[in-house]
């Protein structure tokens, strides 16, 4: 399987404004996309730090999968991304390794990137994320 590099990290939090005056003001670093995900009930916003990404997830709703995880365990890194040349086939051979897969195929995530989970209990505690190598 081909991994290219780390293209995110994902980090729920509670309130993205509350987080802006940390991550400009202070680390200097500037958001330059801000997206509510519908269908994931989740606002998102995103920070160039050299190659990397950095995605603060809002959740939007009470029921939103961010909201339980701030309940459940606080604020702080929710997953992490790797890239790869086809989602497609990482999941088809990351499936066939016996890898717990959330989603079992590709669907469209903030930046209309191709992406899709594993689920953490089969990559060693940190839910995980492959996404489309090259969408920005
Ligand atoms: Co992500």
């Amino acid at each position: 399987m081909e991994i290219t590099h780390i293209d995110h990290l994902g980090i729920a939090v509670k309130s993205i404004d509350a987080c802006l005056p940390y991550y400009e003001g202070v680390l200097g670093v500037k958001c330059y996309n801000i997206e509510v995900v519908e269908d994931q009930k989740v606002k998102t916003a995103f920070f160039k730090v050299g190659e990397v990404k950095i995605e603060l997830l809002e959740p939007t709703s009470e029921d939103s999968t961010i909201a339980k995880f701030i309940e459940k365990r606080g604020e702080g890194i929710h997953h992490i991304a790797f890239a790869t040349p086809s989602v497609g086939d990482a999941l088809e051979e990351v499936s066939a390794k016996g890898v717990q897969l959330i989603d079992k195929a590709p669907r469209r995530g903030a930046e209309g990137m191709d992406i899709a989970f594993l689920h953490p209990k089969s990559t060693c505690g940190i839910l995980t994320e492959l996404c489309m190598e090259g969408n920005k």
